[in-house]
């Protein structure tokens, strides 16, 4: 199973499910990392890691449609079966989607449907509500709106800071993400032997 992980900053998410790979925890191989920020961190994270990198941005094309276009024939040239959204802050266009359909996995900080959109994390914790967690899901044409993988709940203690609820969400998704992954391949894998 060839994955390709797309990411526009950090790389945390991107880190723990490479790291999980190597550790052969999830059955796959990591064909490459797409960045659309040629700045973002994660592009050393991978260069580290000796994992391909290709970045481009759709500024450099005429329109989102030739933007994905190129990545499509990117992930096409690389035989990729999955692609993991981990921290990816772009809409993906039908460009791809249709090409791609229940194989984009995308990682959402907060219990969707509630807190949809950029700001998962802050947008539970100025609500003030008492739960919040993390969400693994399939992409469609919606934001964050797809058919959901898995979920799991995380409480904001009443001393919790925003700081503090982000640290507790990024350290679940570290463990979630390669889980669930490693899961859902392996389901997979079987089904494709019957
Ligand atoms: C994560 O919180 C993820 O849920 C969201 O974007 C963030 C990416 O963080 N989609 P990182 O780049 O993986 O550190």
């Amino acid at each position: 199973m060839k994955l390709a992980l797309f990411a526009s900053g950090n790389g945390s998410n991107f880190q723990a499910i490479a790291e999980a790979v190597l550790a052969g925890k999830i059955d796959a191989e990591i064909a490459l990392l797409f960045c659309d920020k040629k700045e973002a961190y994660v592009i050393q994270r991978a260069k580290t890691l000796s994992i391909p990198v290709f970045s481009f941005t759709p500024k450099d094309f005429e329109s989102k449609a030739m933007y994905e276009a190129e990545l499509l024939h990117l992930l096409e040239e690389e035989q990729v079966d999955l692609v993991i959204l981990a921290g990816y802050m772009r809409i993906v266009g039908p460009t791809l989607l249709e090409v791609f359909s229940n194989r984009i996995i995308n990682i959402h900080p907060s219990l969707l449907p509630d807190f949809p959109g950029l700001h998962g994390i802050r947008d539970a914790f100025s609500e003030n509500v008492t739960e919040t967690g993390v969400t693994i899901h399939y992409v469609d044409n919606g934001v964050d709106t797809g058919p959901i993988i898995a979920q799991e709940k995380l409480k904001i203690e009443p001393f919790d800071t925003l700081e503090s609820l982000e640290e507790k969400i990024h350290a679940l998704e570290h463990k979630l993400f390669p889980s669930v992954l490693a899961k859902l391949i392996k389901t997979q894998l079987e089904e494709s032997h019957l």
